[in-house]
């Protein structure tokens, strides 16, 4: 980056900044005037690396028995990210988390809420089908959980949605219930950054359970508010 002199900050010269080869932006608070910038590039290259370690993930019963990795879905500069538990036939077959029947009443979820699907960046905690689609088992969750919480510090969203047990224990641990922590705003805290957390129940949850759909929809209104509080673009 060259500064322009308009831009020129009176504690650091400008040619000093220019000698190095960071991104940096200039704000006017009083502490952290300067931050680094994370680039475009420096987030599909953070996501490639990502792939990469999944990719060469060892002695996994995922792994060997899935066509395909699924790794995420939508928009990567969301402030929203949806993290799912894994993928199912159809998004193995397709590469592409929630393209099943879970998918189209996620969509359908959000829709109402007018958010679209392409609006948002989707995940799973497992990035390969489990097979005969099989709830992960907590060692197998464990694991995968360290690529999900870089995935998350890669996207970096304003708000993050767990959607069902699986995703909630990923990332809080296993000694909670799903009915009683859904529905609140919770801070996720992963390398000294907070994400606001909503934790809701899973759309495959709620085509096997209908009368859940009230508490789900009472979250999503939730999820609305706080993007209209937060002024999120969209
Ligand atoms: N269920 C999930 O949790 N993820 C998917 O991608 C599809 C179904």
């Amino acid at each position: 980056m060259t500064l322009s002199n308009k831009n020129q900050n009176d504690i650091i010269s400008s040619d000093i900044i220019n000698s190095y080869d960071i991104e940096y932006v200039f704000n006017d608070k009083p502490i952290s005037r300067i931050i680094t910038k994370p680039t475009v590039e420096n987030k599909s290259k953070l996501l490639e690396n990502l792939k990469e370690k999944i990719i060469n993930i060892e002695n996994c019963e995922f792994k060997n028995n899935a066509t395909q990795m699924v790794f995420g879905d939508g928009n990567t500069d969301s402030p929203i990210m949806i993290v799912g538990e894994g993928p199912g036939q159809k998004e193995d077959e397709l590469g592409k988390p929630f393209v099943g029947d879970a998918g189209q009443l996620l969509n359908k979820m959000f829709n109402a809420i007018n958010l679209k699907r392409e609006k948002i960046y989707i995940t799973n905690v497992v990035n390969y089908r489990p097979p005969n689609n099989r709830k992960p088992e907590p060692a197998e969750i464990n694991r995968y959980s360290e690529f999900l919480r870089e995935h998350i510090s890669i996207i970096n969203p304003k708000i993050l949605i767990l959607m069902g047990s699986t995703a909630m224990e990923a990332l809080f641990g296993s000694k909670i219930k799903i009915s009683k922590e859904r529905g609140n705003w919770k801070d996720l805290i992963i390398n000294n950054k907070t994400y606001l957390t909503m934790i809701t129940f899973h759309p495959a949850y709620l085509l096997r359970q209908a009368d859940q759909k009230k508490y789900s929809w009472a979250d999503l209104k939730e999820i609305r508010k706080k993007i209209d509080e937060l002024n999120l673009k969209l």
